[in-house]
């Protein structure tokens, strides 16, 4: 059988015997991209080489590249679609061009001393031309020389055969795809792209255009090849496999969750996958040179989901064993010869992930328990419960709901998190800025804290009094609100006052989830623009009839206001015109 580390060794000492500089694998997390989240392909970061800048490694190149690909995550649990990948891949900026390129991936695939596949089970495709490009005659005729029957060669347009970075402009051109037939033997003659016994192996890109922001192609001066193979794929293709969680990239770890769960992977394939898959994604992410943690937000939200994903999948084989150290390290070990970044952070890796799943593991179990006592599709509202009391991501909620037949009102749900985004950003700011072992209790305290403010401001000014804006770190609040003057100390001291009384009457805090029509009859303070049929929860601080303050809010809050022990203003301010800012702290 042949190893990951032979074909890795294999494809570079081959580039290399052809005059290729062997470079490093860049990071994950590009440089100089913000408008993709992670690197897609070999030559993302060689793009600016490939309009021409100058590379100091020479203009021939080859590499393994670590890659993520997050749009086929929901394949993720079939045989062949991963998250994190390695494309072995090898460039000519502006030196050789066609049929070159031909050249040395025929010789590779097909040579003794190299993969020796069966030239009788490859096939082609070239692009067939249209107003942007001319059909790819240099190519067709290239592949007829090396004896490639026309039958097997397949002209298709720009959705098949031209390739770069995804809707984007820059570097592209018009590429020919290399296929392995994996079917029942012989290969049939004919090249019939729809069946899926052809599996495309490797892609040459002939990147002469550059896709502008209008949408047209200008031809480059520069006439530059970008190959791609998939390490994985052809790993099974050669070993004779369809299924890449049997190559030896993941044999160990099946093996390992096999006798974890006491299951049988041929039994459990998607959830084994899944958890193999996604472990290996979120060992690469944090293990990378710009490694990054799970969080909320960009990269660190896609760990997050990764990490959590395989912890649910992990506990519907009844594997309560940690992930970390059984599943992740394993990756760490094999990665470590080929990547020096994940041997230099397998602590970091570890340590991240188990914190990650121990977080998620105490709160999926009562998750779950919510999740089962719904019986129809999922509100908005609802699914932001899910995430916000028990940590689950939205993909998480829906898939879920999938199984069980119902949908989930996404769009509710974003617009829940939009109205939390502000809240969640300024706790998370002030936990890193002040170190607080728990920023969010003193945030939800803060929180609650805003409401009475508010109340309060309108007792003593007047009904004019709206909310203009709020901030909310760890440390205090800033509520702007619509008033023409200046506060006297009188009218300062009178509205903490007010707050204090609040606080040590111990207002019971509660919600209800109501459509915006009922809000408006509860007399809720709060924004009443909706799309359609919104449903909002309206917190009340006090008695039901006798209630100090009600507001529509998302929460969180404290639960009585006795928490917030009591309530200080700090300063008051201008903040625009006729609205003034308002600094407090509680405790
Ligand atoms: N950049 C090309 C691909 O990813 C080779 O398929």
């Amino acid at each position: 059988m042949m190893t990951a580390t032979d074909l890795r060794h294999k494809f570079l000492n081959f580039f290399k015997d052809h005059g290729h500089a062997i470079i490093p694998s860049a990071s994950l997390i590009p440089d100089n991209d913000p408008t993709v989240l992670f690197t897609t392909a070999g030559m993302h970061p060689l793009v600016p080489f490939l309009l021409g800048e100058t590379h100091p490694a020479g203009k021939e190149l080859t590499s393994v590249q670590k890659c993520i690909r997050t749009g086929d995550i929901d394949e993720v649990g079939d045989s062949t679609h991963l998250t994190f990948f390695e494309m072995l891949g090898n460039w000519s900026l502006g030196a050789y061009f066609k049929t070159e390129a031909i050249d040395y991936s025929w010789q590779f695939l097909t040579d003794a001393s190299c993969l020796a596949l069966d030239p009788s089970r490859l096939a082609v495709s070239v692009f067939v031309g249209d107003n942007d490009a001319p059909f790819d005659e240099e190519s067709y005729n290239h592949w007829l020389t090396k004896g490639i029957n026309p039958e097997r060669i397949a002209k298709l347009g720009k959705a098949d055969n031209w390739w770069g970075p995804a809707g984007q402009t820059g570097p592209c051109g018009p590429d020919t795809e290399i296929f392995y037939w994996v079917g029942a033997l012989p290969a049939p003659t004919h090249f019939d792209t729809e069946d899926k016994n052809w599996v495309e192996i490797w892609n040459n890109v002939f990147m002469a255009y550059r896709k502008e922001a209008d949408g047209s192609f200008s031809e480059l001066a520069q006439k530059n090849v970008d190959t791609g193979m998939g390490l994985e794929r052809v790993l099974c293709v050669i070993n004779g496999v369809s299924d890449i969680y049997q190559t030896e990239l993941f044999s160990s770890v099946i093996a390992r969750l096999e006798s974890l769960s006491g299951k049988r992977y041929a039994d459990n394939t998607k959830a084994f996958r899944v958890i193999a898959d996604h472990i290996r994604a979120a060992v690469m992410i944090i293990g990378d040179q710009h490694g990054v943690g799970p969080s909320n937000t960009d990269q660190g939200y896609v760990v997050r989901k990764l990490i959590r994903r395989a912890v649910r999948f992990a506990n519907q084989i009844n594997c309560t064993d940690n992930l970390a150290t059984s599943v992740a390290s394993i990756f760490v070990d094999h990665f470590s010869s080929v990547y020096p970044e994940i041997a230099s952070n397998k602590d970091k890796i570890i340590n991240e992930i188990l914190e990650e799943e121990n977080k998620f593991k105490k709160t999926l179990e009562n998750g779950l328990r919510e999740f089962n006592k719904y019986t129809a599709s999922l509100t908005g509202t609802e699914a932001f419960g899910l995430y916000q009391s028990f940590g689950f991501p939205l993909e998480m909620t829906m898939e879920l709901a999938r199984e069980k037949g119902f949908s989930v009102d996404e769009d509710g749900f974003n617009t829940e998190l939009a109205k939390h985004q502000e809240l969640s950003r300024t706790a998370s700011a002030g936990k890193f800025k002040g170190g607080l072992a728990d920023a969010s209790e003193d945030v939800t305290k803060l929180h609650t804290a805003t409401h009475l403010l508010q109340a309060a401001l309108r007792q003593v000014l007047g009904h004019h009094i709206f909310q203009k804006g709020s901030n909310i770190t760890a440390e205090r609040l800033r509520f702007d609100f619509s008033h023409p003057d200046k506060l006297t100390p009188e009218q300062i001291a009178e509205v903490e006052q007010i707050v204090n009384k609040a606080i040590s009457d111990a207002l019971p805090v509660t919600y209800k989830e109501v459509s915006l029509e009922e809000a408006r009859a509860m007399n809720a303070l709060g924004v009443f623009e909706s799309k359609y049929n919104e449903r909002v929860k309206v917190y009340t601080m006090g008695d039901d009839s006798h209630y100090f303050s009600r507001e529509i809010c998302g929460g969180p809050h404290v639960s009585n206001t006795s928490e917030l022990k009591s309530f200080k203003i700090l300063k008051e301010e201008a903040s625009s015109a006729g609205v003034r800012r308002i600094k407090a702290v509680v405790g």
